[in-house]
């Protein structure tokens, strides 16, 4: 990480293969830039289920982005290009966080069109709805795709027995990425 400094200009947004909109270098961008700063409205746990909860039963999509367990990033209110960055099993950034803020860093040489992508590191919850691998399937195409965005990629045996039977969760919704 060269600095806190978001590298001017080095991606745009457009229609991505991987999931809606994604983020694209604009020219060859070196190892360790920070290319973003993840910014949007500072709000607690809490919040963020009262404002997504319902909305994103059957549906994975936020701009979320959990920097605690105190703070979430929601990049829906005030965000910059960033929250457009999609996730990646073979990213070539990363999510750093420095003193509550969010910043991403490339982890390797981007050559100019490659789309940037970080592993959200989506934690599983003993509350995962059934239909949970489906609703965060991953799309991204990588040779090592592992199928999903969540981590780890199979649900725990433990986790699986408890919701057997269950009936589905009304979980809250999952932050993209964080720690
Ligand atoms: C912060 S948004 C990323 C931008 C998004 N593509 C858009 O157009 O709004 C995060 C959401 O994009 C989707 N997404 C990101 N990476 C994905 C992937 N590799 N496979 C499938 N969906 C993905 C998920 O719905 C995720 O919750
Ligand atoms: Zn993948």
């Amino acid at each position: 990480m060269s600095g806190e400094i978001p590298a001017a200009d080095s991606f745009v947004v457009r229609r991505s293969r991987v999931h809606g909109m994604g983020a694209f270098a604009v020219r060859d961008i070196r190892k360790g830039e920070v290319v973003a700063e993840y910014v949007g409205e500072r709000i607690t746990h809490g919040e963020a289920n009262r404002r997504y909860g319902t909305i994103h039963v059957n549906d994975s999509h936020t701009f979320l982005f959990t920097v605690s367990t105190r703070t979430v990033i929601d990049g829906s209110v005030g965000g910059n290009d960033s929250r457009f960055i999609n996730h990646r099993c073979d990213p070539n950034c990363e999510a750093v966080i420095r003193r509550g803020r969010v910043f991403i860093v490339s982890t390797r040489r981007i050559l100019a069109e490659e789309e940037l992508g970080f592993e959200y590191n989506i934690g599983r919850e003993d509350d995962d709805p059934p239909n949970v691998d489906e609703l965060y399937a991953c799309r991204c195409g990588a040779r090592r795709c592992r199928g999903t965005i969540l981590w780890p990629a199979r649900r725990p045996a433990r986790l699986a027995k408890e919701r057997k039977g269950g009936e589905p969760s009304r979980s809250p919704p999952r932050p993209s990425g964080g720690v």
